[in-house]
């Protein structure tokens, strides 16, 4: 790899890796993207850069101006560090209880991170996978709204998110030389799975796409629930409901919180992947899919973040 300009030109074209100890017997083999391998250590890195360059070049961000989030972790990461690094002040909303981890990783990059106290913090709906954000969300609309100079990057709504998960796509297709039987990643904002879904299902009609979620959550997207009464679409937002309407998800399936830390945890001992909880729960699920398929069938999916930002909590939210 020759060397690059910026930091920034190292976000994305993450390796794709095939599973060797955990992939079954008589199933489809499993491929992962490895996108702790972005610079912060998640995939949100391609969406913050690329949600910072569009707001950029619509004149709704430039010199002078504070990005604000809400987020639980990875995207206040990312817009952390491709904020600060492009001269913007970030601050990030959090619900309380996230990991301390988290707060320091953002805090390292530059940000200030407010911790939401109380009920307001974690909201009283949501949407599954995404229902602590609630609270945190509408603080951004309230602070936008009143203090000039300010951007609230929306990655819940915001179409720049699933844009950047076009290219992650792109890199799955060309990485796996256009064979792929099905693919398999976790539900947040809907940005990864919807944007990857666009380019796998124009490519390959008949790829089985599966989104996971949390099990437990109050508004099961397994269930049917993705309108969110109550809430305006600046807070809940467009994507997932974009995303369950769009005819390109085939399921999703609800994962439990100990399944999934019991593949995290195989995935970083037998398989040396240091990855975070969510990609227990995808790697569960995609062995579930590769049982079914069988063998010499292909299935993909999507390790978002690092491990380093779990060590307090071994908890699968995404
Ligand atoms: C660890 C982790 N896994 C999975 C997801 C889901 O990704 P997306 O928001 O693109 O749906 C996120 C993002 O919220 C995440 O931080």
């Amino acid at each position: 790899m020759k060397a690059v300009d910026s930091v920034l030109d190292l976000i994305g074209n993450t390796p794709l890796v095939k599973l060797d100890k955990l992939s079954g017997d008589g199933a489809a083999d499993i491929f992962v993207k490895c996108e702790y391998f972005n610079p912060s250590g998640s995939l949100k890195d391609r969406i913050a850069l690329e949600m910072i360059r569009e707001a950029e070049t619509e004149g709704k961000l430039g010199p002078g101006y504070t990005i604000i989030e809400a987020s639980t972790g990875n995207t206040g990461t990312s817009l952390s560090f491709v904020g600060t690094l492009l001269g913007y002040r970030v601050v990030i909303y959090m619900p309380e209880g996230m990991t301390p981890e988290r707060i320091r990783l953002m805090e390292s990059y530059g940000a200030e991170v407010h911790e939401l106290k109380g009920e307001g913090a974690s909201g009283s709906g949501g949407v599954a996978g995404a229902e602590v954000e609630i609270g945190t969300r509408m603080a951004c609309y309230e602070i936008e709204r009143s203090q000039p100079k300010t951007w609230w990057a929306r990655q819940f709504s915001n179409p720049a998110n699933t844009r950047a998960h076009l290219t992650t796509g792109r890199e799955v297709l060309e990485q796996m030389d256009g064979r792929v039987d099905a693919f398999v990643a976790s539900i947040g904002t809907g940005g990864t799975l919807y944007g990857i879904a666009k380019v796998l299902k124009e490519e390959l009609p008949d790829v089985r796409i599966v989104g996971a979620e949390p099990a437990g959550g109050r508004f099961p997207l397994s269930e049917g629930h993705w309108r969110v009464p109550g809430f305006g679409d600046e807070v809940t937002g467009g994507i997932i409901e974009e995303m369950m309407e769009s005819g390109l998800i085939d399921e999703v399936v609800a994962v439990d919180n100990d399944d999934a830390a019991a593949m995290h945890e195989r995935l970083v001992r037998e398989e040396g992947i240091f990855c975070g909880v969510s990609s227990g729960a995808n790697v569960h699920l995609a062995l579930q899919v590769a049982d079914e398929l069988g063998p010499g069938k292909r299935v993909a999916t999507i390790l978002h973040d690092s491990g380093d930002r779990y060590f307090t909590v071994k908890k699968y939210t995404t």
